[in-house]
């Protein structure tokens, strides 16, 4: 069985990716330090993949702890999940960041090095395209940040490359657009603390009642209806391209991907789609645009299909109805059927 190290696992999409890699039939351990996530998930991925799940609660920080992981049991290959992840954050922590975050991927590397396991798949974003004026984007568009997350995200890429010269890393680059949903399940789902700095967990909290009214920011760029596009993608579409891309690894294949839809939606067709999801229409205001926002980002997929064979199935209402079901089950405190 092949056996593969989440950092990170129980975190949104890690949790996700957890679901999606059992079901494939590999055998899974979660590193995380749930510094944002609920210890809760885990007994939740216990009950949804029907058995025990291996956790190791530690830092990707921690050198001891990691050559300790890897000692115990030999592994074929790492998903990289554990970094910080608020744009917003990493403005005003910029250190915070990249300790964590270029910090953490180093010595992973480290340790990963000294135990000889050399496949690694990264956590990467589409922010790393800067303010792009070519639609869609492609991989080999020029890159740049703008923002201490995106500096992270885009450093870590130029490490991976730069490590894979001197020592034979195995590299599977996924840069994401913008995950949403949930698990079908409703057990497992975004779960933000705080108020959301995100469009979709920030319209469940309006339709939850949690919040008065969405804030549409920008109704003054240059798309049909005003309001900022983006390639949303649903977060088990992004786990299943994770199995692909372990799978590709353990060919030798490596790669750098969008991973997107390359269908791209506007503020307004969200809120119109989460409102047909909750029976109701939502209570929204136009705002002054948010800095820092670019005003389209949208993948061209084409080169994940032909390297992965991958391609997003799930569309917006289902990414809609699966947040709201999970935002309900979630308030609910999962009163499981016995
Ligand atoms: C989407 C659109 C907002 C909230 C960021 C990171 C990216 C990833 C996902 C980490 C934008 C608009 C939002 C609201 C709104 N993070 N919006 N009202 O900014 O595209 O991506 O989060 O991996 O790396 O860059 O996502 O959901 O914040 O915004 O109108 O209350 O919704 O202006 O156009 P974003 P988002």
């Amino acid at each position: 069985m092949t056996r593969i190290l989440l950092t990170g696992g129980a975190g949104y999409i890690g949790s996700h990716t957890f679901v999606a890699l059992r079901e494939a039939g590999f055998d899974v351990t979660i590193l995380d330090d749930f510094s944002n996530a609920e210890p809760s998930v885990i007994d939740r991925l216990a009950r949804l993949t029907g058995g025990p799940v291996d956790v190791v609660r530690g830092s990707v920080m921690d050198r001891d702890a990691l050559d300790a992981l890897f000692a115990a049991k030999p592994y074929d290959g790492v998903v990289h999940f554990a970094a910080r992840k608020a744009v917003g954050e990493s403005t005003e922590r910029p250190l915070d960041y990249f300790e964590t975050n270029i910090g953490g991927l180093t010595t992973l590397m480290q340790a990963m090095r000294a135990a000889d396991v050399w496949r690694i798949v990264f956590s990467s974003t589409a922010t790393v395209y800067g303010e792009p004026e070519v639609f869609p984007l492609t991989e080999d568009l020029p890159l740049s940040h703008t923002s201490p997350y995106a500096f992270t995200k885009l450093t870590c890429e130029r490490i991976l490359e730069q490590a894979a010269r001197a020592d034979p890393w195995c590299v599977g680059v996924l840069r994401y657009f913008n995950p949403v949903g949930a698990h079908s399940s409703a057990m497992i789902g975004e779960d933000p603390r705080g108020v959301p700095d995100n469009l979709m967990p920030f319209i469940a909290k309006v339709a939850l009642g949690e919040l008065a009214e969405l804030q549409v920011f920008g109704d003054d760029y240059d798309t049909p209806d005003g309001t900022a596009w983006r390639d949303y993608i649903h977060v088990m579409d992004l786990a299943d391209a994770h199995v692909r891309s372990l799978q590709a690894l353990m060919d030798g294949r490596a790669h750098v991907l969008n991973i997107g839809t390359g269908r791209p939606i506007s503020v307004l067709d969200m809120h119109a789609a989460y409102s047909a999801a909750a029976g109701r229409d939502l209570p929204y205001r136009i705002a002054p645009r948010r800095p820092g926002d670019v005003p389209k980002l949208y993948a061209d997929p084409s080169r994940a299909r032909q390297v992965l064979g991958f391609q997003a199935k799930r569309d917006l209402d289902e990414m809609c109805r699966s947040s709201w079901e999970w935002v309900q089950a979630r308030a609910q405190g999962w009163r499981f059927n016995s």
